[in-house]
């Protein structure tokens, strides 16, 4: 199977399975589902999923168990998304090429959407499937594993110390710092989560997949941090030119865009060195680090 093929399969999978997981739009409070729905179905790359069940095929985790696991972590990362665009963070008024859900509905019901999602994506990580029903202690482990990326150690830390940067001059430790936990965190959850829906992995397989996850992680924001100054609001389904406009400290303004992208490949080669171990199982990982670092959307 080529990557290509490999990634069109997991993506119907997961949104068919997130097309499950959410409640209909029709179940009560409706609008408050119609916006759920509006928010998550029919875009983004899904990154993080693809990473979850690329990990999951080195432990092997039943496709139901990482289809659970990366419906969890794409719906903590459209929460983070429809908040990080409301007028009290970013302020952005596109996203995934459609207005954003405080644009399109209203600013309680965006609140409301990120609230409810992250309250889902744990009922989803707690659902009756193969893979999972039998094993309450993979169960517990994916629970902890996502409750502590999405929370003040992980991603809203992360957003916390970025809101409090605006206009500021990091020094590039704090910058990573930032990075690491506001995005970083979650895709390193979505490569851990993966593995640890299958078959418990060895503390060495875990210290491997952590380096391949801590490379992609840093990548992932650095080309964000790049294509918000090299690539035009329409590829990129959002506004583009948005963080020098605010004033956010990025790795292109703190070390300027050349250094980014040479970093940006030194990442990608640090990602490959760390899957060495596990040969041709972990290719889909090795092909997820190329298109984190080469995407252009
Ligand atoms: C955007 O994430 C926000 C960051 C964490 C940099 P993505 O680039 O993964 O957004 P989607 O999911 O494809 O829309
Ligand atoms: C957002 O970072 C990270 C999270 C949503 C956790 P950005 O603010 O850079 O993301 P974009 O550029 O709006 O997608
Ligand atoms: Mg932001
Ligand atoms: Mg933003
Ligand atoms: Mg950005």
């Amino acid at each position: 199977m080529t990557f290509e093929q490999w990634t069109r399969l997991v993506l119907d999978r997961v949104e068919s399975a997130l097309e499950h997981y959410l409640p209909a739009a029709d179940v009560l409070p409706a609008s408050l589902h119609d916006a759920m729905r509006y928010a998550v179905l029919g875009g983004g790359k899904r990154v993080r999923p693809l990473l979850c069940h690329a990990a999951g095929e080195l432990t092997g985790a039943t496709p139901e168990a990482l289809d659970a696991a990366a419906c969890a972590l794409e719906m903590i990362h459209v929460y983070s998304l429809v908040h990080d665009d409301m007028p009290c963070m970013d302020n952005d008024d596109m996203r995934r090429g459609k207005p954003t859900v405080h644009v399109k509905y209203d600013e309680p019901t965006a609140l409301l959407v990120g609230d409810a999602l992250q309250s889902q994506a744990f009922i989803t990580l707690t659902s009756d499937v193969p893979g999972l029903r039998e094993a309450p202690s993979r169960q517990a482990s994916l629970v902890r594993e996502l409750a502590l990326a999405s929370g003040s150690i992980g991603m809203a830390g992360g957003q916390a110390i970025d809101l409090a940067s605006v206009g500021r001059a990091l020094t590039r430790e704090e910058l990573e710092t930032m990075h690491r936990l506001k995005t970083g965190a979650l895709l390193r959850a979505s490569v851990r989560m993966g593995a640890v829906a299958g078959e418990t992995p060895s503390a060495g397989t875990l210290r491997a997949l952590d380096a391949y996850a801590a490379a992609v992680g840093l990548a992932f924001q650095v080309v964000d941090d790049i294509l918000d100054v090299t690539a035009d609001s329409a590829t990129l389904g959002k506004t583009a030119g948005k963080d020098a406009k605010d004033g956010k400290p990025t790795y292109v303004s703190i070390i300027g865009l050349d250094a980014s992208r040479a970093l940006a490949q030194q990442l990608r080669s640090d990602a490959h060195a760390a899957l060495e171990p596990f040969g041709a199982p972990a290719r889909r990982l090795a092909e997820l680090a190329d298109l984190v670092v080469n995407r252009v959307s």
